[in-house]
């Protein structure tokens, strides 16, 4: 198989809405490479997973998104949540910070929340187009809402890090990891995603449309469900199926 890697093409911004947004634009405005980061130093109207908002202090943290042409059919479209969660995973682990891939994409760190993912394809009959992976991580903020269970690379190694240092490090496992997904790679991405699977392998509590429950994360499906032992039974979820308790 033959894959061109990505082209960095940097776009830095003081203050923008979302960088999604923007990269959304771009898509729609002009040619662009497969690879091209929109980053913002401010952004000012993040968004998150299920029309969540994003918030991250101005300067403090690395909000970004990559603009990239996967050529891969619709129903493979979750391997871009394993290929970047392992990415961010990956540069967090080389900082010295051990963090887990909360299923689809969340990245925690002893439970806390450090990045956040959110990944919208532009899709062409059965295949995806395009997608924009947007990445917010958290680098020196150390203040989050007392309601948030989140933390930082600052709060956890107790020193700042540059931004820019830690995006050079990112970009170089997304290649990687990304062209896994473009060698259609399933077995590995699957294998070390379910590595490094937040909660695998032990009970914990959980909620469904039954109820609350005790079950055992034992993977994903070849769909991207997330696969439970509940009562000796092999459940599969969606994401709005199932909430971590
Ligand atoms: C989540 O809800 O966990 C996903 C958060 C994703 C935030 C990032 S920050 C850069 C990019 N631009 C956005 O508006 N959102 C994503």
């Amino acid at each position: 198989m033959v894959y061109k890697r990505l082209e960095r093409i940097l776009i830095q911004l003081d203050a923008v809405d979302s960088t999604n947004n923007y990269a959304a634009h771009l898509l729609k405005s002009t040619k662009v490479s497969s690879g091209t980061v929109i980053f913002a130093k401010d952004q000012q109207h993040g968004r998150g997973q299920r029309s969540n908002v994003w918030t991250s202090q101005a300067g403090k943290n690395l909000t970004c998104s990559l603009i990239f042409f996967p050529s891969i059919q619709i129903k493979d479209a979750f391997y871009l949540n394993l290929a970047t969660s392992l990415a961010v995973r990956k540069t967090l682990s080389d900082l010295g910070v051990a963090a887990q891939i909360k299923w689809p994409n969340d990245i925690l760190v002893k439970g806390n929340k450090i990045c956040g993912i959110l990944i919208e394809n532009q899709i062409n009959g059965r295949s995806v187009n395009s997608s924009i992976i947007g990445i917010g991580l958290n680098v020196n903020q150390l203040e989050f809402g007392a309601q948030v269970r989140a933390t930082s690379l600052k709060k956890e190694l107790g020193r700042e890090i540059e931004v820019d240092v830690v995006f050079d490090q990112l970009y170089g496992y997304l290649d990687f990891y990304l062209n896994l997904l473009l060698e259609s790679n399933w077995k590995l991405l699957k294998k070390h995603y379910y590595e490094h699977l937040y909660q695998k392998g032990i009970l914990a509590k959980y909620e469904d449309v039954d109820g609350v429950f005790e079950g055992i994360i034992e993977g994903i499906d070849d769909t991207g469900r997330l696969q439970l032992r509940k009562n000796g039974v092999l459940k599969s979820y969606d994401l709005k199926e199932l909430i971590y308790c």
